[in-house]
């Protein structure tokens, strides 16, 4: 498996206060079954070149450490950026802004209570240079989590979906567990992550993930969320978008179908 979005960087963010927790996760993460980390630390628009210097040799002190300890697990860079409105030109400025350093993928996150007005418009110039923003833990956003088809939005102007593992297995409540299925049922999303943040609690825990979905989902679809899907960012290809159309994000009930027909 191949993890795209976690906090395993130590002494940086909210993620593990030492090197010794940070292989700590990463044992636990080699012991699942995942051979590739995406080590998303969280940025936003007050990026400065002395925070991507102490990231990146961190990540080569830990890379260095997985290789001496045995742990047999690829490390790559990236980054979790907070939305803001100028998001593209940070990514453009920034070596920690898409996933590996390859300049395509970019994983972005939004604040958790209110959506911004600018969501959609971030996402379009993102695409408009060339980026692919995935967006992470959508079924987490207040407004999503109650009305997940607006979550399709995102993908209308560009965007790919990043589900948490810990949604799917309901650590953040059964609204933001039925949001979750919600997207994953109807194969909307193209990532699992683990957004693991510490050795216990909010670990990595793809594989009961998976093993949560298998049975409720297609095998196949199943495989490309915990894997095939993030290849493509290694290899640095293009994935296929979904195709989303007018009907299913339309807002729903009698007054939302009103409101879409006369107030637009
Ligand atoms: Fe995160």
């Amino acid at each position: 498996m191949i993890d795209i979005h976690n906090h395993i960087i130590y002494d940086f963010d909210d993620g593990p206060e030492t090197l010794d927790k940070s292989l700590e996760m990463l044992q636990i993460a080699a012991d699942q079954g995942i051979t590739d980390v995406f080590a998303t630390s969280h940025f936003n628009e007050l990026i400065r070149p002395e925070m991507e210097h102490d990231y990146f040799k961190k990540l080569q002190i830990l890379r260095s450490k997985v290789e001496s300890s045995g742990i047999p697990l690829k490390l790559h860079s990236g980054g979790e950026m907070m939305y803001h409105h100028y998001i593209q030109d940070t990514v453009k400025a920034s070596r920690v802004g898409t996933l590996g350093q390859k300049g395509l993928y970019v994983l972005m996150e939004f604040p958790m209570f209110l959506m911004p007005n600018g969501a959609e418009e971030a996402i379009f110039k993102l695409n408009m240079e060339n980026f692919i923003p995935i967006v992470a833990h959508p079924e987490r956003y207040t407004t999503i989590m109650e009305s997940p088809e607006k979550a399709l939005k995102f993908i209308k102007y560009g965007a790919l979906l990043q589900v948490n593992c810990g949604s799917v297995l309901g650590d953040f409540g059964k609204t933001v567990q039925s949001a979750a299925m919600w997207l994953i049922e109807r194969q909307f999303v193209h990532f699992l992550g683990s957004d693991a943040h510490a050795p216990k609690g909010r670990s990595f825990k793809m594989k009961a993930a998976a093993e949560y979905l298998a049975g409720r989902v297609d095998e196949y679809y199943i495989e490309k969320l915990v894997r095939g899907n993030a290849e493509a960012i290694i290899t640095n290809d293009p994935l296929e978008k979904v195709e989303v159309d007018e009907e299913e994000t339309a807002p729903k009930g009698l007054f939302g179908r009103f409101r879409q027909k006369f107030l637009r």
